[in-house]
């Protein structure tokens, strides 16, 4: 609906409003809305961004940062990437409250390189933005200062995740940092730094604008609000869909989604990303929802959903998690950077019909050591794809899978 390149368009359709109100609240009662509303962080990890806030804002330092997560780079996810380039300006006043709240004056977006003209617009519209007063100093009449700067990535995964990404940002290779400390306390050179991805950053407008129960009216159980969920892979309606928590996997596949785009039965989605586990439809009663999905063995990640018809073979589903893993891996831990490499050879063994049952029992107890041994969640969480192939479509794995040569 919104002009993009337009300051003007962007507050006839209500932007700024929340910020305004933001002012008049103060940091204080600006911390209260954000952690009432519930809003959890859309990166992947759902960690509650008013707490996040608070952390940062209690720390004592000389200089502080916000840094926006635009790196996307989940398989089938494009929501940052819709949101940046048709409605930037939400990005920036989400950026903005977060600043004035935990006391930052400078803010980066770290855009993924593949994605320029999100890079543009959000460059144009830090221009109009500056030009309209609502950065730069005493922004929006206020006595705060605000001031943002787009960085654009160089491709890698890892850069997602937030040290490696601040690492990035600093000029260097992108390789993930041991926590504690938290970038809350320890962040961006150093510094004190509040890291969101855009989603959540997108959300504070409206929490401020409509107050925090209206946006906690949505949802279910801890997962409050809307999440703009992406419906992608083999399915006949491909594209976002915001909607409240609760729904369910087999709502929004099926009856949003309209099934699989050949037409053939859906046998797998691939829920969060490359590290989300695949659910078969007999787990489609699945209510969108950051719990319900981890007590199945899931993770909704940042909210993508990639279908697979009955042609899917999963024992190739499954090797590629740990190739994904081996070439995105940043090195630094040896579960990851070894046991990713050492689950391909031993995939392609089973799919090559070697031991096979003894390859399995590898598979699981390599899965096991990357799961707990991993220093972050790209070799930690790899082991959710490879073993819920494993545990739902074990049929695939069989030393002679019936059903693949059915298939073929
Ligand atoms: C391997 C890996 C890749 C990640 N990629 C992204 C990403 O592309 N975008 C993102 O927002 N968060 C990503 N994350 C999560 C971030 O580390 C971090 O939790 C997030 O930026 C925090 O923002 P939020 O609280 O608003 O979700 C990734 C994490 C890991 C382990
Ligand atoms: S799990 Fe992988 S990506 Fe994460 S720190 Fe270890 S080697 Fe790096």
């Amino acid at each position: 609906m919104i002009d993009p390149r337009s300051l003007d368009d962007y507050r006839a359709h209500g932007g700024y409003k929340g910020f305004e109100r933001a002012l008049s609240l103060g940091p204080d009662a600006i911390l209260n809305e954000v952690t009432a509303s519930g809003l959890r962080g859309r990166g992947g990890a759902g960690f509650p961004t008013g707490i996040k806030w608070k952390t940062v804002a209690q720390a004592k330092a000389d200089r502080k940062f916000i840094v926006c997560n635009a790196d996307e780079g989940d398989s089938g996810t494009f929501a940052d990437r819709m949101i940046m380039e048709g409605d930037p300006f939400l990005v920036i006043e989400g950026m903005t409250t977060a600043g004035i709240t935990v006391g930052a004056t400078k803010g980066y977006i770290y855009i993924r390189s593949e994605y320029p003209h999100a890079v543009e617009a959000m460059n144009a519209a830090i221009v109009a933005a500056k030009r309209g007063g609502y950065l730069g100093d005493k922004i929006g009449g206020s006595t705060y200062s605000f001031d943002l700067e787009v960085r654009v990535g160089a491709g890698a995964y890892v850069c997602g995740e937030e040290t490696s990404l601040l690492e990035s940002l600093e000029g260097r290779r992108g390789i993930v940092r041991a926590k504690p400390p938290l970038p809350a306390h320890h962040g961006l050179f150093g510094k004190p730094t509040v890291i969101n991805n855009v989603l959540s950053f997108a959300a504070i407008p409206f929490i401020l604008a409509e107050g925090a129960k209206a946006y906690a009216d949505f949802g279910m159980g801890r997962s409050r609000g809307t999440m703009p969920i992406q419906l992608a892979g083999n399915i006949r309606y491909g594209g976002l869909f915001e909607t409240a928590f609760g729904v369910t996997l087999g709502e929004l596949v099926d009856d949003i989604g309209g099934g699989t785009f050949t037409g053939r039965p859906l046998r797998a989605v691939q829920v969060g990303g490359p590290l989300g586990a695949y659910f078969p439809r007999a787990l489609f009663d699945t209510p969108f929802d950051y719990e319900a999905f981890a007590a199945r063995d899931g993770l909704i990640g940042h909210g993508g959903i990639v279908v697979f018809d009955d042609s899917v073979d999963m024992r190739r589903q499954a090797r590629f998690a740990m190739e994904f893993c081996a070439v995105e891996s940043c090195g630094k831990c040896t579960p990851c950077r070894i046991g990713s490499t050492r689950g391909v050879e031993t995939i392609e063994k089973i799919i090559n019909g070697e031991r096979v049952h003894e390859n399995l029992a590898l598979v699981e107890d390599l899965c096991n050591t990357m799961k707990f041994g991993s220093l972050c969640a790209l070799g930690g969480f790899t082991p959710y794809p490879v073993l819920s192939a494993l545990q739902h479509f074990r049929e695939d794995f069989a030393p002679i899978p019936t059903r693949l040569q059915a298939a073929e």
